[in-house]
């Protein structure tokens, strides 16, 4: 048996999010520019580094794996990818293997990712007015995502929604939101938009709004119970006593979840990122090209970086633009 992963704060890494591309075919105002510019293809790790840098990790001892981009769907080729993941969780070294998404490409996607072993995903929706929609997402069109739950829950996926909480933009929105989400039996996670990348002020849909406000909206609709449970990751749950809905959470400015944090991220170039919120990173993609054959310096670049994971991440509004904004955009490091 290997060493499992283990960071200097004592928390065990079983928990690695991929991020496959950094492209989108959406271009969501707090996480892209309209006009952004993608990294050159051969930057990014081929779809068979890709296995063996997550079959590394799966030796070292993560359970699971999270892909996410950019939109990981858009990846040519990405299935093959899926499939080849299958082999870890019949043999049960992975315990889970999920991706979180647009949903533009569900539709097309579900039952196959079903086939592959994938039994939830996490598919971020933060309105359903079709207009606002567009808005909030500039290239995307309502009606194919939520065909693509619809294709989702057919093939037997469990659906969770991320919603980003825009102050004054899907706020009156809330409880039509939430039942559409009850009576469809998926759950809702509220997300306090994060200050990343260099995507300007300038629009009025890129507006914070706390998530204590948001647990005070659900107050003035529903009767409200906080829940103690905690899954691992960064949400916090309510139960809604109406509708028996439990509704998550994640809020990484108005609190604080980075002590029980099991996850680091790898970019679709291979680098290592110990933390959404910290610059701390490490180069994977050397090691793994420089040594086909020989995976050992690559256990070993893995190994020294878990130990540079930082306690913590360090956004805060209160301290304008200085230390606590990441200029890195979401869609590299994958969320
Ligand atoms: P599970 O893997 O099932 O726990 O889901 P998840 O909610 O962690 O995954 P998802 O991809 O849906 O994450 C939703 C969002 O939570 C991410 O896009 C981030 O915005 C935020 N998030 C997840 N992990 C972290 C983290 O370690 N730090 C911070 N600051 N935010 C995180
Ligand atoms: N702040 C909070 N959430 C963000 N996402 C993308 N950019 C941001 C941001 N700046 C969310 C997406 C999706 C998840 C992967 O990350 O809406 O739900
Ligand atoms: Fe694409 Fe997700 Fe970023 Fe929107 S938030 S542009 S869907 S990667």
């Amino acid at each position: 048996m290997t060493a499992p992963l283990i960071d200097p704060f004592a928390r065990a890494i079983t928990y690695l999010r991929v991020s496959v591309t950094d492209r989108c075919d959406f271009r969501c105002v707090y996480c892209m520019s309209e006009n952004m510019t993608f990294l050159p293809k051969r930057e990014l790790l081929t779809l068979e580094e890709l296995d063996r840098m997550c079959s590394t990790f799966i030796g070292l001892g993560v359970e699971k794996l999270r892909i996410t981009g950019g939109e990981p769907l858009v990846r040519r080729g990405i299935m093959t990818f899926f499939d080849g993941m299958k082999r870890h969780l019949d043999a049960g070294t992975l315990k889970e293997l999920t991706l979180t998404t647009n949903g533009s490409q569900l539709e097309k996607y579900a039952s196959a990712l079903y086939d592959a072993g994938v039994r939830r995903v996490n598919v971020s929706l933060d309105t359903l007015d079709e207009g606002k929609f567009a808005d909030v997402t500039r290239w995307g069109r309502l009606p194919q995502v939520l065909r693509g739950i619809d294709a989702a829950q057919a093939a037997g996926l469990r659906v969770k929604i991320n919603a980003v909480a825009l102050k004054g933009f899907n706020e009156p929105e809330l409880p039509q939101i939430t039942e559409w989400c009850a009576s469809r039996d998926i759950d809702l996670t509220w997300i306090e938009v994060m200050p990343m990348g260099d995507i300007g002020n300038e629009d009025r849909i890129d507006q914070y709004w706390s998530l204590k406000d948001v647990r005070a909206k659900y107050a003035e609709h529903y009767t409200v119970t906080d829940l103690a449970e905690n899954t691992g990751g960064p949400a916090r749950y309510v139960r809604l006593k109406e509708t028996g809905q439990k509704i998550g959470f994640i809020t990484p400015l108005s609190h604080n979840f980075c002590e029980s944090c099991n996850r680091v991220r790898l970019t679709c170039t291979g680098e290592i990122y110990l933390c959404l919120g910290q610059e701390d990173r490490a180069d994977l993609r050397a090691p793994l090209r420089a040594h086909p054959n020989d995976n050992a310096p690559l256990e070993e670049a893995i190994r020294a970086a878990i130990n540079l994971k930082p306690k913590g991440h360090d956004f805060d509004y209160s301290r304008q633009t200085a230390s606590g904004q990441m200029p890195r955009h979401m869609s590299h490091t994958g969320g």
